[in-house]
């Protein structure tokens, strides 16, 4: 029986997309072209943080199915996808998952079937990337034979008080007619829905959430530059501005950015208007800033270094949390992998601990991982805190016996140093 929805992509964004539509009733299927992310959810076994294999099963008991076989597209009445966008070597947007994706719905569409991009890109992507595919390869018109529609993710790894259910999501469609059948199918199982005026409103609103982050992180980033230059403390800077209760946002300094999202989704914006004769002067100056943090850090635990041994060859470093978020698995554009990277060319013996990185390497070599906290700790003659996970109590950080870099602005003790 043809699935009512099939999801492509299987990952942080397509996994937990289908759990929801499972949840709500409706029959779907899962289509990946990697063998292991296939293999894996037909087994029960999840590869994406946030949902477990319990779910998975539950999935499968529920008539959910993965397969790399685009057959699976056939009578599908909704299509949605949530492939990858990553960036070229030249930092360009990289939109051959998008293509391929478009070029295996176009083989198989029928009239009637709804078709939706969730994955982010540039204003214009759905329009004239997706929509020519589509029909080129369909002989169908969008609007009029088949509709298309694009639906941000706002998925956020690890939250758990926002969800896709309760989460506000954004809907557009190449016509009003493609946003409403759009509405109709998020409104299964998502509670408030936002309409765009239009295609390339809903995929600017995406970058721009994602850009606001990314400036502000760098503009808290040099500001806590400048008052470390200038010995004024900024987290007691950020504590008193924060107190205004309108007019400012809270965003916390740390040695860098990471992840699928706030490090690569500028660049589209970037990117796409270079393309256009347009240059954003925030965005190039935000990458400036962001890209110098994790050197930064750098810096500032060899002056630590030189400090408690003399000389960084041969120190024991520790770094806690690799990840680049708190509580969770990522790695993908962690900071914390050009600070271990700059200490181990300055000969530190480094080390790191992670509950949730089981492996983590650096240029293709693994970097050992201490297993236990406490012991690591003792080992060390400095640790930098880099990502600060639930299990990094603050007071027994405090307490430990080694140097600590603090980049996270948290724990306080006689050995601390805050970035
Ligand atoms: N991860 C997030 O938190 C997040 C949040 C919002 C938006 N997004 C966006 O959503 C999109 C997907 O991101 P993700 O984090 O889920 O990526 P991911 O790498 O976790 O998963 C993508 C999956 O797509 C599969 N895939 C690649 N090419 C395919 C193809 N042609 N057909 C079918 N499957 C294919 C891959 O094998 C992989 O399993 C990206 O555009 C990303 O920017 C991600």
């Amino acid at each position: 029986m043809a699935a009512e929805l099939v999801v492509m992509g299987l990952g942080h964004v397509g996994l937990p997309l289908s759990r929801a539509a499972v949840s709500a009733g409706l029959t779907t299927a899962g289509y990946d072209v990697s063998d292991t992310v296939v293999n894996g959810l037909s087994k029960g076994r999840s590869h994406v943080g946030g949902v477990g294999d319990a779910e998975v099963t539950a999935m499968l008991d529920a008539g959910f199915h993965a397969t790399d076989d685009p057959a699976v597209l056939d009578g599908a009445q909704t299509v949605v996808i949530c492939v990858p966008t990553g960036l070229t070597e030249k930092g360009l947007p990289d939109l051959s998952a998008v293509e391929h994706a478009a070029e295996a719905v176009a083989a198989r569409l029928r009239p009637g079937t709804l078709v939706v991009l969730e994955s982010t890109s540039y204003p214009g992507t759905t329009e004239d990337v997706v929509r020519p595919l589509l029909e080129r390869g369909s002989g169908l018109r969008a609007g009029e034979d088949f509709h298309l529609a694009f639906s941000p993710q706002r998925i956020d790894p690890g939250n758990t008080t926002w969800t896709i259910r309760n989460t506000p999501k954004i809907v557009s469609g190449c016509t009003a007619l493609c946003a409403k059948h759009a509405v109709a199918f998020y409104a299964r199982f998502v509670d408030h829905l936002v309409v765009a005026r239009g295609t390339r409103e809903a995929e600017m609103a995406k970058l721009l959430e994602n850009t606001y982050r990314y400036v502000n992180i760098a503009l808290v980033d040099e500001v806590a530059l400048f008052c470390h230059k200038t010995g004024i403390d900024i987290w007691d800077v950020l504590h008193c501005a924060a107190s205004k209760p309108f007019g400012f946002a809270p965003f916390s300094p740390g040695p860098g950015v990471g992840g699928h999202c706030i490090p690569v989704d500028p660049r589209y914006l970037a990117a796409r208007a270079e393309s256009q004769g347009f240059t954003f002067r925030t965005l190039a100056a935000a990458q400036d800033v962001l890209s110098r943090m994790p050197d930064h850090v750098v810096d500032r635990a060899l002056t630590l270094l030189t400090e408690v041994r003399g000389h960084p060859e041969g120190a024991r470093v520790l770094l806690l949390g690799v990840t680049y978020k708190p509580d969770v698995a990522d790695v993908r554009e962690t900071p914390a992998r050009q600070v271990a990277a700059g200490l181990l060319a300055a000969g530190a013996d480094v080390r790191y601990h992670d509950p949730y990185a089981t492996e983590f390497t650096i240029d293709g070599r693994p970097l050992p991982r201490a297993e236990h906290l406490q012991d690591a700790m003792a080992q060390a003659d400095v640790a930098i805190l880099l990502q600060d996970h639930a299990c990094y109590a603050r007071e027994a950080l405090g307490q430990a016996r080694c140097a600590l870099l603090d980049t996270r602005g948290n724990v306080v003790g006689s050995r601390v140093t805050l970035l």
